[in-house]
């Protein structure tokens, strides 16, 4: 009971529906009324990202040096760049930040300005709001916040500078299908409390697949 309960403890919790799948963008300006003027995050649930390894601390930081909005990015190959949103960036005095310069959503490996893409940790100034009432659908049909920020990143007076994080530590992709079995069992074998028995039980599956393959 005590560990159910930590869990509503933690903060106030408020919940706005989104109704429509208009996209990412959209989703975020519905929250636009419980922000207000602050600077504010935006964690994607489906990004896991290991407590081991902290993201979300170093971006507040950045934001605090810089002001501004800062992005998360992770290097990825080239063949996987149009899952993402993809970063044009300009190199700091910081070896993991980097000034944005450009941003595409999806773009064709092609056309894709880097291998850094963007993953879903976000910490953003709140002019970002009065961007994403005036934009457009755009990929896929839906309103990207990729696009939002792009824009803010082409004018600072609208609520710039853009800079990048780039993360080199452990993340599951559970948007993925692949990634969320091989997160659960990565996850599962590490615990203290359920791994010693799963990975035993693991290691006789591999096992007996490897006899019948
Ligand atoms: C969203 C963003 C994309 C970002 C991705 C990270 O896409 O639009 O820019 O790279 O999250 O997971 P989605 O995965 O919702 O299609």
């Amino acid at each position: 009971l005590a560990k159910v309960q930590e869990s509503s403890d933690l903060a106030t919790m408020h919940y706005v529906r989104q109704g429509d799948p208009r996209g990412l963008g959209h989703a975020v300006l519905c929250a636009a009324p419980h922000v207000g003027h602050e600077p504010f995050a935006v964690l994607l649930g489906d990004d896991l990202i290991d407590p081991r390894d902290p993201l979300l601390q170093r971006m507040i930081e950045v934001q605090e040096q810089h002001g501004g909005s800062v992005i998360a990015l992770m290097e990825v190959a080239p063949e996987q760049i149009h899952l993402y949103g993809c970063a044009a960036v300009e190199a700091t005095a910081e070896g993991d930040v980097v000034r944005i310069s450009g941003l595409v959503e999806k773009p064709d490996p092609a056309d894709a300005p880097s291998n850094y893409a963007i993953i879903g940790r976000y910490v953003l100034d709140p002019h970002v709001f009065d961007i994403l009432r005036k934009t457009e659908p755009g990929r896929g049909g839906e309103i990207q916040l990729t696009d939002a920020l792009q824009q803010l990143a082409d004018d600072e007076r609208a609520g710039g500078p853009v800079h990048g994080v780039v993360f080199q530590g452990r993340r599951y992709d559970t948007g993925d299908r692949g990634d969320y079995l091989r997160a659960i069992v990565r996850l599962a074998c590490e615990r203290e409390d359920l791994g010693p028995d799963f990975r035993t039980w693991l290691r006789s599956y591999v096992a007996e697949e490897m006899q019948q393959s």
